[in-house]
Protein backbone atom coordinates (compact mmCIF):
# COMPACT_ATOMS: atom_id res chain seq x y z
CA UNK A 1 0.00 0.00 0.00
CA UNK A 2 0.83 3.00 -0.68
CA UNK A 3 0.34 6.51 1.30
CA UNK A 4 -1.54 8.33 -1.81
CA UNK A 5 -3.58 4.73 -1.69
CA UNK A 6 -4.18 5.23 2.15
CA UNK A 7 -4.45 9.13 2.56
CA UNK A 8 -5.89 9.91 -1.18
CA UNK A 9 -2.77 12.13 -1.07
CA UNK A 10 0.72 12.68 -1.42
CA UNK A 11 3.05 13.35 1.79
CA UNK A 12 4.32 16.39 2.27
CA UNK A 13 7.66 14.90 2.58
CA UNK A 14 9.89 11.29 3.18
CA UNK A 15 12.09 11.16 6.21
CA UNK A 16 14.53 8.49 7.76
CA UNK A 17 16.33 7.32 10.86
CA UNK A 18 18.79 4.61 11.15
CA UNK A 19 18.67 1.87 13.80
CA UNK A 20 22.19 1.31 16.03
CA UNK A 21 24.77 -0.94 16.91
CA UNK A 22 26.88 -0.44 19.99
CA UNK A 23 30.47 -0.73 19.04
CA UNK A 24 30.86 -0.61 23.13
CA UNK A 25 29.93 0.85 26.22
CA UNK A 26 26.71 -1.15 27.17
CA UNK A 27 24.88 -0.02 30.49
CA UNK A 28 26.49 3.06 30.91
CA UNK A 29 25.03 5.68 29.45
CA UNK A 30 22.26 6.18 32.32
CA UNK A 31 25.38 6.06 34.36
CA UNK A 32 26.37 8.90 32.71
CA UNK A 33 29.20 7.25 31.34
CA UNK A 34 30.51 6.48 27.65
CA UNK A 35 29.03 5.01 24.57
CA UNK A 36 30.58 4.33 20.99
CA UNK A 37 27.47 3.29 18.78
CA UNK A 38 27.14 3.86 14.89
CA UNK A 39 24.35 3.92 12.83
CA UNK A 40 23.26 1.77 10.74
CA UNK A 41 22.02 1.64 6.64
CA UNK A 42 19.14 -0.21 7.99
CA UNK A 43 16.32 1.92 9.61
CA UNK A 44 13.20 3.30 9.57
CA UNK A 45 11.18 5.77 7.25
CA UNK A 46 8.11 8.00 7.47
CA UNK A 47 6.44 9.65 4.78
CA UNK A 48 3.97 12.56 6.40
CA UNK A 49 1.47 15.16 5.73
CA UNK A 50 0.57 17.66 7.44
CA UNK A 51 -3.30 17.54 8.94
CA UNK A 52 -5.23 20.88 10.50
CA UNK A 53 -7.53 18.74 12.34
CA UNK A 54 -4.95 18.35 14.96
CA UNK A 55 -5.48 13.99 14.50
CA UNK A 56 -2.57 11.77 14.07
CA UNK A 57 -3.14 8.62 11.99
CA UNK A 58 -0.67 6.21 11.83
CA UNK A 59 -0.15 3.04 9.36
CA UNK A 60 2.82 0.71 8.93
CA UNK A 61 3.64 -1.32 6.23
CA UNK A 62 4.85 -4.19 8.92
CA UNK A 63 1.93 -4.29 10.77
CA UNK A 64 -2.07 -4.60 10.32
CA UNK A 65 -2.85 -2.42 13.28
CA UNK A 66 -3.88 1.00 12.36
CA UNK A 67 -3.71 4.02 15.00
CA UNK A 68 -5.60 7.01 14.85
CA UNK A 69 -5.00 9.91 18.42
CA UNK A 70 -6.84 12.76 18.70
CA UNK A 71 -4.98 14.55 21.33
CA UNK A 72 -1.99 12.37 22.50
CA UNK A 73 -0.93 11.67 25.89
CA UNK A 74 0.43 9.01 28.56
CA UNK A 75 -1.39 6.05 28.45
CA UNK A 76 -3.79 7.08 25.76
CA UNK A 77 -1.95 4.24 23.07
CA UNK A 78 0.07 1.35 23.35
CA UNK A 79 2.26 -0.72 20.97
CA UNK A 80 4.15 0.41 17.94
CA UNK A 81 2.01 3.73 17.29
CA UNK A 82 2.86 4.98 21.08
CA UNK A 83 6.30 5.50 20.18
CA UNK A 84 5.48 7.65 17.39
CA UNK A 85 2.55 9.25 18.79
CA UNK A 86 4.83 9.77 21.91
CA UNK A 87 7.08 11.88 20.14
CA UNK A 88 4.43 14.60 19.54
CA UNK A 89 3.81 14.33 22.98
CA UNK A 90 6.87 15.11 24.07
CA UNK A 91 7.86 17.86 21.41
CA UNK A 92 4.39 19.75 22.49
CA UNK A 93 5.81 19.44 25.83
CA UNK A 94 9.27 20.66 25.23
CA UNK A 95 6.97 24.12 23.85
CA UNK A 96 7.58 22.95 20.12
CA UNK A 97 4.32 23.45 18.69
CA UNK A 98 3.72 20.69 16.14
CA UNK A 99 0.16 20.04 14.59
CA UNK A 100 -1.19 16.72 13.50
CA UNK A 101 0.21 14.22 10.83
CA UNK A 102 -0.68 11.25 8.66
CA UNK A 103 2.05 8.87 8.44
CA UNK A 104 3.23 5.79 7.02
CA UNK A 105 5.68 3.40 8.78
CA UNK A 106 7.90 1.43 6.45
CA UNK A 107 10.97 -0.26 7.97
CA UNK A 108 13.79 -2.63 7.17
CA UNK A 109 15.35 -3.21 10.89
CA UNK A 110 14.26 -5.87 12.17
CA UNK A 111 12.23 -5.53 15.67
CA UNK A 112 13.39 -7.04 18.80
CA UNK A 113 16.88 -7.51 17.54
CA UNK A 114 18.41 -5.37 19.51
CA UNK A 115 19.30 -3.05 16.68
CA UNK A 116 17.02 0.51 18.18
CA UNK A 117 13.70 -0.44 15.81
CA UNK A 118 12.25 1.51 18.64
CA UNK A 119 14.45 4.58 18.89
CA UNK A 120 14.73 4.67 14.53
CA UNK A 121 11.06 4.74 14.52
CA UNK A 122 11.11 7.68 17.28
CA UNK A 123 13.87 9.83 15.33
CA UNK A 124 12.03 9.52 12.31
CA UNK A 125 8.78 10.36 13.55
CA UNK A 126 10.91 13.93 15.51
CA UNK A 127 12.41 15.14 12.07
CA UNK A 128 9.51 14.35 10.18
CA UNK A 129 7.32 16.53 12.57
CA UNK A 130 9.89 19.65 13.13
CA UNK A 131 10.32 19.96 9.21
CA UNK A 132 6.11 19.75 8.96
CA UNK A 133 5.93 22.51 11.39
CA UNK A 134 8.99 24.27 10.56
CA UNK A 135 10.10 23.66 14.15
CA UNK A 136 13.81 23.91 14.72
CA UNK A 137 15.71 22.07 17.58
CA UNK A 138 19.42 21.02 18.15
CA UNK A 139 19.81 17.40 17.46
CA UNK A 140 20.97 16.58 21.09
CA UNK A 141 17.96 18.30 22.18
CA UNK A 142 15.74 16.60 19.78
CA UNK A 143 17.69 13.25 20.92
CA UNK A 144 16.28 13.83 24.65
CA UNK A 145 12.48 14.51 23.35
CA UNK A 146 12.89 11.40 21.62
CA UNK A 147 14.11 9.90 24.77
CA UNK A 148 11.28 11.03 26.87
CA UNK A 149 8.46 10.16 24.73
CA UNK A 150 9.97 6.55 25.14
CA UNK A 151 10.84 7.02 28.86
CA UNK A 152 7.02 8.72 30.13
CA UNK A 153 4.46 7.93 26.77
CA UNK A 154 6.36 4.20 26.22
CA UNK A 155 7.34 3.59 29.82
CA UNK A 156 10.67 2.49 28.96
CA UNK A 157 13.61 4.17 31.21
CA UNK A 158 15.87 3.45 28.43
CA UNK A 159 18.98 5.93 28.36
CA UNK A 160 20.37 8.32 25.74
CA UNK A 161 22.40 6.46 23.41
CA UNK A 162 19.81 4.71 20.82
CA UNK A 163 18.44 8.15 20.16
CA UNK A 164 21.75 10.21 20.03
CA UNK A 165 23.10 7.60 17.25
CA UNK A 166 19.78 7.74 15.40
CA UNK A 167 20.28 11.69 15.20
CA UNK A 168 24.03 12.21 15.96
CA UNK A 169 25.23 9.40 13.62
CA UNK A 170 27.29 10.85 10.66
CA UNK A 171 28.66 7.85 7.53
CA UNK A 172 32.27 6.31 8.07
CA UNK A 173 32.16 7.19 11.93
CA UNK A 174 31.10 6.07 15.10
CA UNK A 175 29.72 8.55 17.47
CA UNK A 176 31.43 9.01 21.32
CA UNK A 177 28.81 10.31 23.27
CA UNK A 178 29.49 11.91 26.63
CA UNK A 179 25.92 11.31 28.20
CA UNK A 180 26.76 13.31 31.21
CA UNK A 181 27.56 16.03 29.29
CA UNK A 182 25.94 15.63 26.29
CA UNK A 183 29.40 16.20 24.20
CA UNK A 184 30.29 13.98 21.46
CA UNK A 185 32.75 13.64 18.79
CA UNK A 186 32.55 11.44 15.38
CA UNK A 187 35.28 8.77 15.33
CA UNK A 188 36.53 7.75 12.64
CA UNK A 189 35.74 3.71 11.65
CA UNK A 190 37.85 2.91 9.46
CA UNK A 191 37.43 -1.32 8.73
CA UNK A 192 40.31 -1.99 6.28
CA UNK A 193 39.97 -5.90 5.74
CA UNK A 194 37.69 -6.25 8.66
CA UNK A 195 34.03 -6.65 8.56
CA UNK A 196 31.50 -5.39 11.31
CA UNK A 197 29.32 -8.66 11.55
CA UNK A 198 26.05 -8.57 13.12
CA UNK A 199 24.56 -11.76 14.28
CA UNK A 200 20.83 -11.36 15.28
CA UNK A 201 20.53 -14.40 17.92
CA UNK A 202 16.59 -14.42 17.07
CA UNK A 203 15.95 -14.62 20.62
CA UNK A 204 14.01 -11.32 20.81
CA UNK A 205 13.99 -9.49 23.60
CA UNK A 206 11.51 -7.05 25.16
CA UNK A 207 12.57 -3.81 26.99
CA UNK A 208 9.36 -3.03 28.29
CA UNK A 209 10.12 -6.06 31.11
CA UNK A 210 11.72 -5.80 33.70
CA UNK A 211 15.41 -6.92 33.72
CA UNK A 212 16.09 -3.31 32.06
CA UNK A 213 14.77 -1.82 35.12
CA UNK A 214 15.88 -3.24 37.63
CA UNK A 215 19.93 -3.16 36.22
CA UNK A 216 19.08 0.49 36.10
CA UNK A 217 17.61 0.65 39.72
CA UNK A 218 20.64 -1.43 41.06
CA UNK A 219 23.08 1.21 39.43
CA UNK A 220 21.15 4.00 40.97
CA UNK A 221 21.25 2.39 44.20
CA UNK A 222 25.11 1.64 44.21
CA UNK A 223 25.73 5.09 43.25
CA UNK A 224 23.47 6.38 45.91
CA UNK A 225 25.28 4.06 48.52
CA UNK A 226 28.68 5.17 47.59
CA UNK A 227 27.56 9.11 47.57
CA UNK A 228 27.72 9.89 44.52
CA UNK A 229 25.65 11.58 41.44
CA UNK A 230 26.60 8.46 39.01
CA UNK A 231 28.73 5.54 38.72
CA UNK A 232 30.56 7.61 36.03
CA UNK A 233 31.94 9.05 39.31
CA UNK A 234 33.73 6.10 40.58
CA UNK A 235 37.73 6.71 39.96
CA UNK A 236 39.07 3.85 42.49
CA UNK A 237 36.84 0.68 41.95
CA UNK A 238 38.82 -0.80 44.86
CA UNK A 239 37.73 1.62 46.81
CA UNK A 240 34.07 1.84 45.53
CA UNK A 241 33.88 -2.33 45.82
CA UNK A 242 35.43 -2.18 49.28
CA UNK A 243 32.61 -0.10 50.28
CA UNK A 244 29.80 -2.20 48.86
CA UNK A 245 28.17 -5.07 50.79
CA UNK A 246 26.03 -6.67 48.53
CA UNK A 247 27.64 -8.83 45.78
CA UNK A 248 25.17 -7.82 42.83
CA UNK A 249 25.53 -4.08 43.69
CA UNK A 250 29.40 -5.05 43.38
CA UNK A 251 28.75 -6.84 39.86
CA UNK A 252 27.14 -4.00 38.48
CA UNK A 253 29.24 -1.52 39.85
CA UNK A 254 32.58 -3.73 38.28
CA UNK A 255 30.91 -3.81 35.08
CA UNK A 256 30.11 0.03 34.38
CA UNK A 257 33.27 1.12 35.56
CA UNK A 258 35.80 -0.91 33.60
CA UNK A 259 32.94 -0.38 30.34
CA UNK A 260 33.68 3.65 30.67
CA UNK A 261 37.33 2.36 30.79
CA UNK A 262 37.00 -0.27 27.80
CA UNK A 263 35.20 2.53 25.68
CA UNK A 264 38.18 4.97 26.17
CA UNK A 265 40.21 2.42 25.10
CA UNK A 266 38.76 1.47 21.87
CA UNK A 267 38.91 5.20 21.01
CA UNK A 268 42.26 5.24 21.89
CA UNK A 269 42.88 2.23 19.65
CA UNK A 270 40.36 3.94 16.50
CA UNK A 271 42.34 6.96 16.55
CA UNK A 272 45.15 5.25 16.26
CA UNK A 273 44.19 3.23 13.22
CA UNK A 274 44.49 0.13 15.27
CA UNK A 275 40.91 -0.88 14.19
CA UNK A 276 41.72 -5.05 14.59
CA UNK A 277 43.25 -4.39 18.64
CA UNK A 278 39.43 -3.77 19.45
CA UNK A 279 38.66 -6.98 19.27
CA UNK A 280 39.57 -7.78 22.46
CA UNK A 281 38.08 -5.06 23.98
CA UNK A 282 34.62 -6.36 22.50
CA UNK A 283 35.14 -9.85 24.21
CA UNK A 284 36.32 -8.13 27.49
CA UNK A 285 33.09 -6.10 27.61
CA UNK A 286 30.50 -9.74 26.51
CA UNK A 287 32.10 -11.66 29.45
CA UNK A 288 31.47 -8.72 31.70
CA UNK A 289 28.01 -8.23 30.48
CA UNK A 290 27.38 -11.86 31.12
CA UNK A 291 29.10 -12.15 34.52
CA UNK A 292 28.95 -8.88 36.09
CA UNK A 293 25.65 -7.59 34.80
CA UNK A 294 24.00 -10.77 33.69
CA UNK A 295 22.38 -9.23 30.54
CA UNK A 296 23.57 -11.75 28.08
CA UNK A 297 21.52 -15.01 27.31
CA UNK A 298 22.62 -18.63 25.93
CA UNK A 299 22.34 -17.89 22.14
CA UNK A 300 24.32 -14.84 22.41
CA UNK A 301 26.96 -16.23 24.77
CA UNK A 302 27.11 -19.10 22.01
CA UNK A 303 27.70 -16.74 18.72
CA UNK A 304 30.42 -15.01 20.51
CA UNK A 305 32.66 -18.24 21.48
CA UNK A 306 31.78 -19.60 17.84
CA UNK A 307 32.92 -16.26 16.41
CA UNK A 308 36.04 -15.75 18.30
CA UNK A 309 37.01 -19.55 17.67
CA UNK A 310 36.11 -19.14 13.73
CA UNK A 311 38.73 -15.98 13.64
CA UNK A 312 36.76 -12.98 14.84
CA UNK A 313 39.27 -11.21 16.78
CA UNK A 314 36.46 -10.00 18.97
CA UNK A 315 32.65 -10.22 19.36
CA UNK A 316 29.81 -9.30 22.03
CA UNK A 317 26.06 -8.78 22.49
CA UNK A 318 24.61 -5.33 22.09
CA UNK A 319 21.90 -3.22 23.52
CA UNK A 320 20.22 -3.98 26.44
CA UNK A 321 20.39 -7.51 26.91
CA UNK A 322 18.04 -10.66 27.22
CA UNK A 323 18.16 -11.58 23.56
CA UNK A 324 19.07 -9.51 20.34
CA UNK A 325 22.04 -9.50 18.50
CA UNK A 326 25.84 -10.04 18.66
CA UNK A 327 28.06 -7.96 17.06
CA UNK A 328 31.58 -9.67 15.62
CA UNK A 329 34.49 -7.97 14.48
CA UNK A 330 35.83 -10.23 11.73
CA UNK A 331 39.07 -10.04 9.34
CA UNK A 332 36.73 -10.17 5.85
CA UNK A 333 37.95 -13.67 4.30
CA UNK A 334 36.98 -14.93 7.58
CA UNK A 335 33.37 -13.90 7.70
CA UNK A 336 31.84 -16.99 5.46
CA UNK A 337 33.97 -19.35 8.21
CA UNK A 338 32.03 -17.28 11.06
CA UNK A 339 28.97 -17.51 9.75
CA UNK A 340 29.02 -21.11 9.25
CA UNK A 341 30.11 -22.13 12.63
CA UNK A 342 28.16 -20.15 14.41
CA UNK A 343 24.57 -21.39 11.90
CA UNK A 344 26.05 -24.82 12.70
CA UNK A 345 26.21 -24.27 16.57
CA UNK A 346 22.60 -23.33 16.89
CA UNK A 347 21.38 -26.02 14.51
CA UNK A 348 23.21 -28.74 16.81
CA UNK A 349 21.39 -27.13 19.39
CA UNK A 350 18.37 -26.62 17.83
CA UNK A 351 17.58 -23.30 17.59
CA UNK A 352 16.21 -20.87 14.65
CA UNK A 353 18.79 -20.00 12.76
CA UNK A 354 20.46 -16.89 12.94
CA UNK A 355 20.60 -13.78 10.63
CA UNK A 356 24.02 -11.99 9.68
CA UNK A 357 23.79 -8.61 8.56
CA UNK A 358 26.97 -7.08 7.31
CA UNK A 359 27.32 -3.78 9.03
CA UNK A 360 28.88 -0.40 7.44
CA UNK A 361 28.67 2.82 9.66
CA UNK A 362 26.39 4.83 8.28
CA UNK A 363 24.51 8.26 8.07
CA UNK A 364 21.69 9.65 10.68
CA UNK A 365 18.19 10.80 10.47
CA UNK A 366 17.96 12.97 7.33
CA UNK A 367 14.98 13.71 5.03
CA UNK A 368 15.28 11.55 2.21
CA UNK A 369 12.95 12.91 -0.58
CA UNK A 370 15.21 15.53 -2.00
C1 LIG B 1 19.04 -0.07 25.45
C2 LIG B 1 18.69 1.34 25.91
C3 LIG B 1 19.92 2.24 25.87
C4 LIG B 1 21.10 1.61 26.61
C5 LIG B 1 21.30 0.15 26.17
C6 LIG B 1 22.34 -0.54 26.99
O1 LIG B 1 19.40 -0.07 24.10
O2 LIG B 1 17.70 1.89 25.07
O3 LIG B 1 19.61 3.51 26.41
O4 LIG B 1 20.93 1.70 28.00
O5 LIG B 1 20.10 -0.59 26.24
O6 LIG B 1 23.59 -0.01 26.76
Amino acid sequence: MSFDEIYGRGPDGVWRAPGRVNLIGEHTDYNDGLVLPFALGQGVTVSAARRDDGVFELRSLQAAETATVQDPVPGSIGGWAAYAVGVAWSLRAAGHPVGGASLLIDADLPQGAGLSSSAALECAVAVALCDLYDVRVPRPELARIAQRAENDFVGMPCGIMDQSASLLCTEGHALLLDCRSGLSAQVPLDLSGLTLLVIDTRAEHELVDGGYASRRAACEKAAELLGMPALRDVTDLGEALSRLEDPVLRRRTQHVVTENHRVEAAVGLLRAGAVAEVGALLTASHLSLRDEFEVSWPEANVAVEESVHAGARGARMVGGGFGGSVIALVPSDRVPRVREAVAAAYASREWPEPRFLAAAPSEGARRVDR
